[in-house]
């Protein structure tokens, strides 16, 4: 298939005025493209499919049907805040699927990455196809692709779309940021009036948190994971590092090592800070966090998540350790 590229009449969008015309002209196309009919979206609540549901939403308002899939892999707070600013701020057409159990019933026990993955993404597509049979009438499928996931392959990325659903469920694509960069897709996200902290977030891979609670994924593991990168998150928040650190996250591996507590021995798990800036993650540096800082954010795992005694600091960059640990 030929590669569609951005047309050349299309500037940069470097202004939310440059934005807010982007939008009425996405508004007009969208409705020209689907007049009365249904559209379907797989919203993850990360800046591509948020802008995209917000933009639909703008055009055909609860004609757009949003689907999000809550795998029990996503952060501290992401699905609550995906209903709260679709369903109740935007009025948006929201099905939320608790998909928590099946997830991390399929992923019991296996501790290969990509394996993991897969299961993951296979899921993922039935969880959503499960969905969309349910739903009538629908013409098309909006998906969150933007410029260099077209200019990155010959298809698209398969993080970026459904791709791979069942033949009975071939849908028109709607793709209204696929000529946008990033940044671009972000002041159009913020011109939308879609929170700074949708709009700015770091990236976060499809598989969540699983590639960060390392080895065959158990529920209380994941709860440290999931614990402790909220804890990170706000102690960077605080400290003023939001939006200036590319990527920050916390890892919990396998394995246990021995601690004290109460003056009992304890037999407990790590948690591993990740801190690291990139320009496109194909090479990533340490981030310098202040000593300070590393020290709070380690006291308070220490003291607040549970099944924890260690804390870790990875120094190592990218190459010759990739970003994730998995
Ligand atoms: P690595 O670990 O390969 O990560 O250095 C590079 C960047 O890609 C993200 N990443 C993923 N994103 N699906 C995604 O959508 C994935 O399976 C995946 N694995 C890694 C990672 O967070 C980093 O930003």
């Amino acid at each position: 298939m030929e590669k569609q590229l951005r047309p050349e009449n299309l500037k940069r969008i470097t202004t939310l005025e440059m934005a807010e015309a982007f939008i009425q002209e996405q508004i007009k196309e969208i409705k020209q493209q689907v007049r009365e009919d249904k559209v379907l979206l797989a919203l993850s609540g990360g800046v591509d499919s948020s802008v995209v549901a917000a933009l639909l939403i703008k055009a055909i308002g609860t004609n757009l049907v949003c689907v999000h899939v809550n795998h029990g892999l996503l952060r501290k707070g992401e699905p609550e805040q995906v209903v709260k600013v679709f369903r109740e701020e935007l009025g948006a057409n929201l099905i939320y699927v608790d998909a928590v159990d099946r997830f991390l019933d399929k992923l019991a026990g296996v501790d290969e990455p990509e394996q993991k993955r897969k299961i993951i993404g296979a899921e993922f597509i039935e969880v959503f196809a499960d969905e969309a049979r349910k739903q009538d009438g629908i013409k098309f499928l909006a998906q969150g692709t933007i410029y260099p996931d077209i200019l990155e392959s010959d298809g698209v990325k398969a993080h970026h779309n459904v791709g791979g659903l069942p033949e009975d469920l071939k849908f028109e694509l709607v793709e209204p940021v696929k000529f946008l960069y990033k940044d671009e897709v972000r002041i159009v996200g913020k011109a939308l009036g879609l929170p700074d902290n949708m709009v700015y977030r770091q990236p976060f891979p499809g598989p969540g948190l699983g590639v960060r609670c390392v080895g065959a994924i158990t529920r209380d593991r994941l709860e440290a994971v999931r614990e402790s990168d909220a804890i990170l998150r706000e102690e960077f928040a605080n400290a003023g590092l939001e939006g200036k650190v590319w990527q920050y996250f916390t890892v919990v591996p396998d394995f246990k090592s021995t601690g004290i507590k109460d003056n009992k021995r304890t037999y407990e798990w790590p948690v591993v800070l990740r801190a690291v800036n990139s320009v496109d993650a194909t090479a990533a540096s340490i981030e310098e966090i202040p000593y300070k800082l590393l020290h709070k954010i380690t006291e308070r795992i220490l003291k607040e998540v549970k099944g924890v005694n260690r804390v870790l600091y990875d120094l190592s960059p990218k190459p010759v350790a990739t970003i994730e640990w998995e």
